[in-house]
């Protein structure tokens, strides 16, 4: 049958409601967001996003990040916001940006937030918990104190003094939120990648040097090239800001070991 929807090359509206339906999307859409639409009733599907520097760098040393990655990046990173249950940042993130984490640069539905604040730290007034009728929740210790009223609480054991990323997904799908986005910052994104908990990850590079700050990823260390997790990828022009689509499902999780610092 016909699927007019698919000839509408460019055409955005539709794509967050065909993405969770497991329909096929019209071009560009397909190509940057098509692996997305395709997740299991058992685990999570995890899309880790990192808006970076010609030289690597996430943020300024003092963290400033807004907007590394213009306006083509951030539209990028609403759409992938759009087309999750679950947006993930660490606590980090929180305390540098006071993101909102909401969908406001293109048409579609605001995730969950999620925020991994370990001992409960961050004032309940952080615009991630602000109750504007999206879901929130937080991760933490055991014997951290309750979040603000309406925000829910998912609390884990530590291994190591942090929170095991597929211990945080398994949370999430049994929770109902099953396709997620870990947006940062740094160290948020190199637990689940070091662990093998991301399938794909979005990485845009803008046509700036800082010469400095935070690198975008912290792994442990290798010796050797032949160490170094190399991906199957697709690179995609998005204006002078390339976006490199890296899939990591064929990671197995013990070829990185344990999570870095
Ligand atoms: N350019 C971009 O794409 C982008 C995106 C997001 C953020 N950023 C930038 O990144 C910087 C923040 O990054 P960051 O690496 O410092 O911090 P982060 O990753 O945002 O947060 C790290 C903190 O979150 C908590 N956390 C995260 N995962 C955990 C786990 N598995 N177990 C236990 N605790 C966990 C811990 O909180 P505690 O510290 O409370 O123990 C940890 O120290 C900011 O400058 C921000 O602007 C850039």
């Amino acid at each position: 049958m016909q699927d007019s929807f698919i000839e509408r090359a460019g055409d955005w509206a539709e794509v967050p409601r065909r993405i969770r339906a497991g329909l096929r999307l019209p071009e560009p859409w397909e190509s940057r967001f098509g692996a997305l639409s395709r997740t299991s009733t058992t685990r999570c599907l995890v899309v880790g996003q990192l808006g970076q520097s010609l030289d690597g760098r996430i943020a300024t040393p003092s963290g400033h990040s807004q907007y590394i990655n213009g306006s083509e990046g951030l539209a990028h990173l609403h759409r992938l916001r759009a087309v999750v249950d679950a947006v993930v940042v660490g606590a980090g993130t929180v305390r540098a940006d006071d993101p909102q984490l909401t969908v406001r640069h293109v048409e579609g539905p605001s995730p969950a937030r999620i925020v991994i604040d370990p001992n409960g730290s961050l004032p309940a007034t952080a615009r991630a918990f602000v109750d504007d009728g999206i879901r929130r929740l937080v991760i933490l210790r055991e014997d951290a104190p309750s979040p603000a009223e309406g925000v829910e609480a998912i609390r884990l054991p530590e291994v190591d003094g942090v929170f095991a990323p597929s211990a945080i997904l398994d949370a999430l799908a049994a929770r109902g939120l099953r396709r997620v986005l870990i947006e940062g910052g740094a160290k948020t994104l190199s637990y689940f990648l070091s662990t093998g908990c991301l399938d794909r990850l979005h990485v845009v590079v803008a046509p700036v040097i800082l010469g400095s700050g935070i690198p975008g990823l912290a792994l442990p260390p290798i010796d050797h090239m032949s160490e170094a997790l190399r991906v199957p990828m697709h690179a995609h022009s998005l204006g002078d800001k390339v976006l490199f689509d890296c899939d990591l499902s064929g990671q197995a999780a013990e070829q990185l070991g344990k999570p870095g610092a």
